[in-house]
């Protein structure tokens, strides 16, 4: 009986201890589905908890609106339109997200990383030269790809990547990641437009640039406002 009881004991803090790791990670689902409570701010406990299943509607699952074209009338000529978590409470613990992505011609979404999630894309309409670098262990090594309608690429978890409209048309794709909430870290916005600012002086160094365009870069950066906020 002793035993049986430290052995509960342990079962319990093992799984405490495990269920504390799985917050960090989209976990496996162990129901059917954990939709969402809604909210509008981005405070990580929001996707915990899930409402109550006799409340789950078919809304909870749905989405509608990638028919229509993102705004591109930006610096980079380019639009993430997301659709997660925070578009489908259902999404919740399932580990999936879809986005539209539109590049006016010669638009691009420049450098960046996915911390969460690799992701696929679908190109739909146009022409996008897309591609991603290997870290250190593989050589910095660019994989990249010009793609036409019907192309898939897939971009490895946090790797740096890059979409760019090489054609002379606007282009389409759709993006898919393997994560309710990926996240996005551009690499300009990190690193020129942080906040506060990252000393010039260091940064200079760190891309061995003159102190006055890294200060001219973090003006642009930090006045523009971010294309994936
Ligand atoms: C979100 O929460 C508010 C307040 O609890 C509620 O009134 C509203 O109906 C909820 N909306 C959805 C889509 O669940
Ligand atoms: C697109 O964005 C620009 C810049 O923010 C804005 O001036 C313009 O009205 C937007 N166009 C549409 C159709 O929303
Ligand atoms: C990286 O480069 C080193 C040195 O040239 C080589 O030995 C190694 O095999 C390369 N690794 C990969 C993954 O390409």
């Amino acid at each position: 009986m002793k035993g049986l009881v430290q052995f509960l004991v342990a079962k319990i803090i093992l799984l405490v201890l495990a269920s504390t790791f799985v917050h960090c990670y989209d976990p496996n689902p162990l129901q059917d589905y954990c939709v969402a409570t809604n909210g509008t701010n981005r405070a990580e406990t929001q996707y915990r908890f899930s409402r109550i299943s006799t409340s789950v509607t078919a809304n909870d699952f749905f989405y509608s609106g990638l028919n229509i074209p993102g705004n591109t009338s930006n610096r980079l000529g380019a639009s993430v339109t997301d659709v997660d978590v925070r578009r489908i409470p259902g999404l919740n613990t399932l580990g999936i997200a879809i986005a539209r992505l539109d590049f006016a011609p010669g638009g691009q979404l420049p450098p960046h990383i996915h911390p969460r999630a690799s992701q696929i894309i679908l190109v739909l309409k146009g022409q996008l030269s897309v591609g991603f670098v290997s870290s250190n262990d593989y050589n910095y090594t660019l994989f990249s790809k010009i793609l036409y309608p019907g192309d898939v690429f897939a971009f490895p978890i946090g790797l740096v990547q890059f979409h760019a409209n090489t054609g002379k048309t606007h282009a389409v794709a759709i993006g898919v990641v393997g994560s309710q909430d990926p996240g996005v870290i551009p690499i300009g916005d990190a690193v020129f437009g942080s906040n506060p600012l990252i000393d010039p002086k260091l940064l200079a160094k760190a891309f061995a640039l003159d102190v006055n365009i890294v200060r001219h870069v973090q003006r642009v950066f930090s006045s523009e406002g971010y294309i994936v906020k």
